[in-house]
């Protein structure tokens, strides 16, 4: 990153850490309609305007480490195969066969040459080409060439795979452009997902991500673990376009909670800007991570309905399994969930309050911006004149955007 930008963020961090009153000049945010958070119309406006049309985080390059891996992705009734094709290209294909729909792959990874239909055995290579039709002289005028398997658009993006349902959506390296540039020093192409963890969870899948995206709670909920780590009165909030941002927290001691006392062989000239902070990246619509050298966790909050969701954690590591990384990995994965396990109580009840009418406006401090920022993002994604007026979200805090 441009010393000179570093320097920047630096002060500004150190400006919000001595900051003791509500900063000059930004809006006092609206309260959030509760209802945002249950309503299932709403809750089809986001399905069908942000959830099948922005790019979507669904996996990370290193979970398909040879040709002829696949992965499935299911979430939010969608059922795709990520594969590897012998040309090394990652591709995103609609979990049906071309004959008669059958979903073709059940496991949900592997690596095979062939995906073969469980219904009636059509066989289609890792690019998704239609290959082998048993007892094809029973089709009139089949031509194999006509029937590939349905591409959905697939990218990666430092190793973290893409994908859209969206044909007309702009390119990834677009939607992603505000946050060019956030991690090219971070050596990320070294890492690969370590553990992987799913957790279904009763409440609006909004309800869960709005946790993740301030530090409000930290010295609450997190007392004992991650409290003492992190300067919480320093966490800085560039909003950028598109409704991603960038949140940068300043480390007690540069330690991390994480790291469990144990060296995670992160590589010896890693930049010092990761070490003494906490650089974390909310990507809209559904992801955040918090940057650390010692490893990381990409998490992804998918909708399963208007007050169900599952919270999906890549765990990010460098390339290396020896018994230390191993010894390491347990003590990480053991703090990560009591962590998590600290955050996710706390979502249903809040659920509760909004659903049962409770709570019917949501209050946002100036920490809790982000919050606003991603909402007021899904509204002009749906287009503001199909929000129902009382669930609108008023755009405010584009005159603040950063980046
Ligand atoms: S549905 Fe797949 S071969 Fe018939
Ligand atoms: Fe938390």
């Amino acid at each position: 990153m441009d010393p000179k930008v570093l320097e920047t963020m630096y002060a500004e961090v150190e400006s919000e850490f001595q900051r003791s009153t509500y900063p000059a000049g930004f809006p006092a945010l609206p309260d959030l309609p509760a209802a945002r958070y249950f309503d299932p119309e709403f809750h089809r406006l986001e399905m069908d305007h942000v959830f099948r049309k922005t790019w979507l985080c669904v996996g990370h390059a290193s979970q398909l480490p040879q040709q002829g891996s696949y992965r499935l992705f299911e979430q939010f009734d969608q059922s795709i195969i990520l594969s590897r094709g012998s040309d090394d290209t990652i591709r995103a294909f609609r979990n049906a066969c071309r004959h008669r729909g059958s979903a073709l792959v059940t496991e949900t990874e592997g690596v095979a040459k062939r995906f073969i239909c469980p219904y009636h055995a059509w066989g289609y290579s890792s690019e998704g080409e239609l290959k082998s039709v048993p007892e094809v002289h029973n089709f009139a005028c089949l031509n194999k060439a006509d029937k590939p398997l349905l591409q959905v658009r697939c990218d990666t993006w430092h190793g973290f795979i893409f994908i859209n349902f969206d044909e007309q959506a702009g390119p990834l390296a677009d939607f992603l452009g505000p946050l060019t540039g956030q991690i090219d020093d971070f050596p990320i192409d070294q890492m690969v997902v370590k553990r992987t963890l799913d957790v279904e969870i009763d409440c609006n899948w909004k309800t869960a991500y709005d946790n993740f995206l301030e530090i409000y709670h930290v010295n609450t909920v997190h007392a004992k673990t991650l409290s003492p780590y992190l300067e919480s009165k320093s966490f800085t909030i560039s909003l950028f376009e598109g409704g991603h941002a960038r949140f940068v927290t300043r480390k007690r001691g540069g330690q991390s909670f994480f790291s469990a006392g144990h060296d995670a062989a992160a590589p010896d000239d890693f930049t010092t800007r990761f070490k003494d902070h906490v650089f974390a990246l909310p990507c809209f619509p559904n992801s955040f991570t918090a940057l650390d050298p010692v490893g990381f966790n990409w998490q992804s909050f998918w909708p399963k309905g208007p007050d169900k969701m599952v919270m999906s954690n890549m765990f990010m590591g460098w390339k290396r399994d020896d018994d230390d990384d191993r010894a390491f990995w347990d003590g990480m994965m053991a703090n990560q969930k009591t962590v998590l396990a600290e955050d996710i109580g706390l979502f249903p009840t809040i659920q509760r309050s909004y659903q049962q009418g409770d709570i019917r406006d949501v209050v946002l401090s100036f920490q809790e911006q982000f919050i606003y920022w991603y909402n007021e993002e899904i509204d002009r994604r749906i287009g503001v004149d199909n929000v129902p007026p009382a669930l609108r979200v008023q755009p405010l805090l584009a005159a603040h955007v950063k980046g």
